[in-house]
């Protein structure tokens, strides 16, 4: 495949997918490095074992080509860079952070080379700032956290105390919460925003969120902060008196067991948890099994649907990057997280998302799933979808 963007660069003529049979090169961005580094390699897990599930009769053979974006916009922008206009990809794959996706999006937009979203849930993405090029298979922040502000006011639970990472997911994880929290009666008595991996030292935000008078604490943490949160949280005495709500990346299957114990209680929401009860999720969680020794986690299912919806285009009789890139958003499937399409007003992936609570198993912890919420499309916010531009 030959892309426009280096054509107009002189730097490759041609315009079309390699024949049947040729390599599709596929650029890996992930954090292999850094606070979210055991999320890309669970990422890249689930996406090889997508490849081996759905590749074997495309017709084509995908070759990887991966790159550490760490957590940091302007690394992630040099690696995307590299792999566009060195490494000549066809597609990209990945992206962890909500601020590496805002740093390599004008760029991938401006390149014409197709992004398949595996994780960040920056809504820009697939609002003010979408692209036809960036399609989503992941979430995005609101996505995950408007349907547990209006679950949380229901449940009865009148007041909360919110904090999260000081970068863009944390701010959009929140807001969208609280928003619908508030829409719906809850008060915010307190917010706070720690600095974004420079925090190790929990407790004088815990403090505050203890004196807030909240009947309840709302967070977005994941990776090595969600572990070290989760913990001092416990470690004050504050799972017995005010009880820990979050989105799901809080007490992710990849790192819930060093959590240990400080994790039992906490309810919290997302699009996947391994516990969904379908014959999809069954089979997904026996070979990712098979395949690691461990049950598989969101960034898990997030990499395997990436490489099925990128077979699914390749399939679907994609012959160079635009077409591709308009393949991937008609994908439509059931999955081991229910079923899932990509809205073409945004290019965000529309599926349920499930309240769950992080119980003690008979291996270790898992996940009681309390309740379904309907799958819904995010807001426009702002999104006027351009048609790809050859
Ligand atoms: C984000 O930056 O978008 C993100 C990172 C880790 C988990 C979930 C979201």
């Amino acid at each position: 495949m030959k892309r426009s963007i280096l054509a107009a660069l002189g730097l490759a003529t041609g315009l079309a997918l390699p024949a049947a049979a040729e390599d599709i090169k596929v650029g890996l961005l992930l954090p292999f490095s850094g606070v979210y580094a055991s999320l890309g390699g669970e990422i890249e897990t689930g996406f090889n074992l997508g490849l081996a599930d759905f590749a074997t009769d495309a017709g084509v053979t995908f070759e990887i080509v991966r790159e550490d974006t760490e957590v940091s916009p302007p690394v992630g922008l040099a690696k995307t860079r590299k792999l566009i206009l060195q490494d000549e990809v066809d597609v990209l794959v990945g992206i962890v952070s909500s601020g590496v996706l805002g740093a390599v999006r004008d760029f991938v937009d401006g390149a014409g080379v197709p992004l398949i979203v595996a994780n960040a849930g920056n809504d820009e993405a697939t609002g003010v700032a979408c692209s036809p090029y960036i399609t989503r298979m992941s979430f995005s922040n609101g996505q995950v956290n408007r349907p547990m502000g209006t679950w949380m006011a229901e449940q009865g639970i009148g007041k909360v105390f919110t904090l999260a990472p000081d970068y863009a997911a944390g701010r959009q994880m929140i807001e969208a919460f609280a928003e619908t929290y508030t829409a719906a009666g809850g008060e915010i008595v307190g917010q706070e925003y720690t600095p974004f991996q420079k925090t190790q030292d929990f407790g004088p935000y815990l403090a505050q969120a203890s004196a807030s008078g909240a009947d309840a604490v709302f967070v977005f943490y994941a990776g090595g902060e969600a572990i070290a949160f989760v913990k001092q949280y416990d470690s004050f005495g504050l799972n017995e008196t005010l009880p820990l709500y979050g989105s799901g990346f809080l007490t992710s299957p990849l790192y819930v067991n060093a959590q240990g114990e400080a994790a039992e209680g906490v309810i919290t929401a997302l699009h996947y948890a391994p516990t969904i009860e379908s014959d999809a999720n069954q089979a997904f969680v026996a070979a990712y099994v098979a395949e690691t020794g461990r049950v598989p986690s969101e960034f898990a299912v997030q990499g395997y649907d990436a490489a099925r919806a990128l077979v699914e285009a390749v399939q679907s009789g994609a012959t160079d990057r635009d077409s591709l890139a308009n393949a991937l958003r008609q994908v439509n499937f059931d999955g081991p997280r229910g079923a899932l399409r990509i809205d073409p007003a945004t290019n965000n992936v529309i599926q349920p998302i499930y309240v769950y609570e992080t119980v003690a198993g008979e291996n270790g912890l898992t996940q009681r799933v309390i309740a379904q919420l309907p799958a819904e499309a995010d807001p426009v916010n702002g999104c006027v979808m351009a048609p790809v531009s050859n």
